[in-house]
């Protein structure tokens, strides 16, 4: 059984259908890259997967056999699905272990009594989350910059920082939208090498939209295709960058399918 499946997907605004009858099955414990070119709906799917939109009606989403197509997203959060945005949102006038709480105390809530009552249970939990928090700041190598502002870290360590706090949520499907985006060659190895660390320590499952086809062709066991809102291509790395429908509609016509296969090879 997939762990997460979507069963004729589909969105629309206004008159632009950004996704369409899309059906992706991500098989527990891979992980999954989604690519395509821009416009063709990877945001949209994060956002339809995790009750940021509503999905037109007669779609379907299952996520570890609960419906969730109607949840909200602290529901959603809840049951085991944690994303990075595309856009960076931190704290930033918080720390970096701050941050990090933040994440873990918006997906594992206190009772609503407990919180207010500031009970010693709470303060013990206090600590065992701290410590929880800073273990994960030791996997993804930030434990040195725990007390650090958010705002005085670089634009590497915010994204690991981005990864961390949704790591905070426990989730068992994490979803990254274009995680190395901006970072340099050596960033984007680690942050990899930091994924797969996680993926082995959690049992974790990952959905990985990224733009540098590289990265999707080294890290993924699966891989689909989207344009223009539909599946188009999917398999192995291998099988899709010598899919002639994916070449062509992955770079347009200004390039020869040579041309193209470099681009997922470098
Ligand atoms: N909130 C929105 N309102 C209107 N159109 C949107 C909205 N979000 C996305 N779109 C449109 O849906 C299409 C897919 O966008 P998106 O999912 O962001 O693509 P990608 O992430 O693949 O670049 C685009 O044409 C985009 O303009
Ligand atoms: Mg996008």
């Amino acid at each position: 059984m997939p762990l997460l499946e979507t069963v004729d997907l589909s969105k629309s605004f206004g008159g632009l259908r950004a996704i369409s009858n899309l059906n992706i099955n991500i098989e527990a414990g891979s992980i999954h890259g989604l690519i395509g070119p821009n416009g063709s709906g990877k945001s949209t799917f994060f956002n339809l997967v995790t009750g940021v939109y509503q999905p037109d009606p007669g779609s379907k989403i299952i996520f570890n056999g609960h419906d969730i197509t109607k949840s909200a997203s602290h529901d959603i959060g809840a049951l085991g699905i944690a994303r990075t945005f595309q856009l960076l949102r931190l704290f930033s006038e918080m720390t970096v272990l701050q941050n990090l709480m933040v994440g873990y105390h918006t997906h594992v809530p206190y009772g609503f009594m407990s919180t207010i009552f500031n009970n010693s249970a709470v303060v013990k939990k206090d600590a065992e989350t701290k410590s929880e928090m800073m273990e994960l700041l030791e996997l993804i190598g930030m434990a040195d910059y725990a007390d650090m502002p958010a705002s005085e870290l670089s634009g590497g360590q915010r994204r690991l920082v981005a990864l961390g706090r949704a790591m905070a949520m426990r989730p068992k499907l994490l979803m990254l939208d274009e995680p190395a985006a901006g970072l340099s060659p050596v960033n984007v190895d680690n942050l990899l090498s930091i994924v797969m660390a996680l993926k082995q320590r959690f049992g974790l499952t990952v959905l990985i939209v990224e733009h540098i086809l590289k990265v999707v062709m080294e890290t993924c066991d699966t891989v689909t295709v989207l344009d223009y809102g539909e599946k188009i291509g999917e398999g192995s790395p291998d099988a899709v960058k010598d899919d002639h429908a994916v070449i062509e509609a992955y770079l347009g016509q200004e390039m020869d399918d040579d041309e193209v296969r470099k681009a997922f090879n470098s």
